[in-house]
């Protein structure tokens, strides 16, 4: 059924781990008649390798508007959002602001949309580290609360929700939309595709990812995570594409040394990073969609961290949340290799979750 008169909705993205997310649920609308659909990328992540090849790839349109707002502090780069994107909002007189994910613009957003009075969806709400150290915790909380329409991921997500006194009725479980993004590229991440730069064979390899300030900001800390993939090397190869922020601080802490061994790469684009990780034999991260592709692949995944906020990833996927000390890690690989990680897939994570978030807007829309 359509929509009465046309409404607008804003799609807000900005940072690499949004693009995966918004892809589907754009698509999803597109056929909708009576939607008007803008997608706004903030500039949060700006490099070819971060953001631009995430555009092409994931098939998603050419922004409407591009705010620009780059690197800060949190406070610059979430005030700078909120400036851009509320002349964004003014001018645009959106009737939904969709926001994913946990990054800086995606608070910033939520909280222009809230003070216009904007209806305001947070897809992969609820998530909960209890880690208030954690950026994206501060992010999280303050997204979900000024929400009106909370789309989880998962069932502990939609208890979260509720102990915090979130209204049942605006909290939707519609599974996990970046795995709508993973089935649909899957079969083009083969690993002829980054040959010219990693020469590795299926399964005889382990993928390592570090980004959060709490690992690689802390020299200690770092070291003894670099220690432990010695050790891991010194088993099987380790393919480590660097992230800006880890690469600035390997070369702040001279601990390039510590990575002999260890092939590096630059950011990867999303299909040849899928491309790793589906033929890896385990993982090693600090990110979070990372647990969660992991387990939708079903290979052995250590978090480097001492919580999660996606607990569904333990519970019944591949993941084990190992620490951060050397001989915790280490611990975890040996036990990654002597025993078969069987995991299953979580509810709701079967690729159709961007189609269940696109009725609950509609039916939104309409009502
Ligand atoms: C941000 C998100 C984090 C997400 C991560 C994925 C917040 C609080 N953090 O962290 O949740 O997991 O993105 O990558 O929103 N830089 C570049 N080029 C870029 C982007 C960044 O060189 O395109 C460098 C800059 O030196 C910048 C640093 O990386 O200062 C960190 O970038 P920033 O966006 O502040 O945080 P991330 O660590 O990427």
């Amino acid at each position: 059924m359509a929509i009465a008169s046309v409404k607008t909705i804003i799609h807000v993205a900005g940072a690499r781990p949004n693009y995966m997310k918004v892809a589907p649920v754009i698509e999803a609308l597109r056929p909708v008649a009576g939607i008007r659909q803008l997608l706004v990328n903030t500039g949060q992540h700006y490099d070819e390798s971060m953001a631009g090849s995430f555009f092409k790839e994931l098939d998603l349109p050419r922004p409407d508007r591009d705010l620009g707002v780059g690197s800060g502090t949190h406070a610059v780069q979430t005030a700078k959002v909120m400036m851009a994107f509320e002349e964004v909002c003014l001018a645009e007189k959106p009737d939904l602001v969709v926001v994913v994910g946990d990054v800086n613009s995606t608070m910033a957003a939520s909280l222009v949309a809230a003070k216009l009075v904007i209806p305001l969806a947070h897809v992969e709400a609820g998530l909960r580290s209890r880690d208030r150290y954690m950026p994206e915790e501060v992010n999280r909380i303050v997204t979900d609360r000024l929400a009106d329409l909370l789309l989880t991921p998962s069932r502990d997500a939609d208890d979260n929700l509720l102990a915090e006194g979130t209204p049942p009725e605006k909290i939707h479980l519609v599974g996990n939309v970046m795995i709508d993004t993973l089935r649909r590229h899957l079969r083009l991440a083969t690993l002829d595709r980054v040959r010219d730069r990693v020469a590795v064979e299926d399964k005889r390899f382990a993928v390592l990812t570090l980004h959060r300030p709490s690992n690689v900001d802390n020299r200690e800390t770092f070291g003894d995570i670099l220690a432990a993939v010695r050790r891991v090397a010194s088993e099987m190869p380790v393919v480590f594409p660097v992230h800006p922020r880890t690469r600035n601080r390997l070369a702040e802490f001279g601990l390039q040394p510590a990575l002999d061994g260890v092939i590096l790469t630059e950011p990867l684009g999303y299909i040849d990073f899928l491309s790793l990780t589906s033929h890896a034999r385990l993982v090693l991260t600090d990110s979070g969609g990372l647990q969660e592709e992991s387990t939708a692949l079903g290979i052995p995944c250590l978090t480097l961290r001492e919580n999660t906020e996606r607990p569904v990833t333990v519970t019944h996927g591949t993941n084990r949340v190992v620490g951060v000390q050397t001989a915790d890690i280490v611990s975890g690989f040996e036990q990654a290799l002597a025993t078969k990680w069987e995991g299953k897939i979580p509810e709701l994570w079967d690729g159709q979750t961007g189609p269940r978030i696109a009725r609950v807007f509609e039916e939104f829309l309409r009502s």
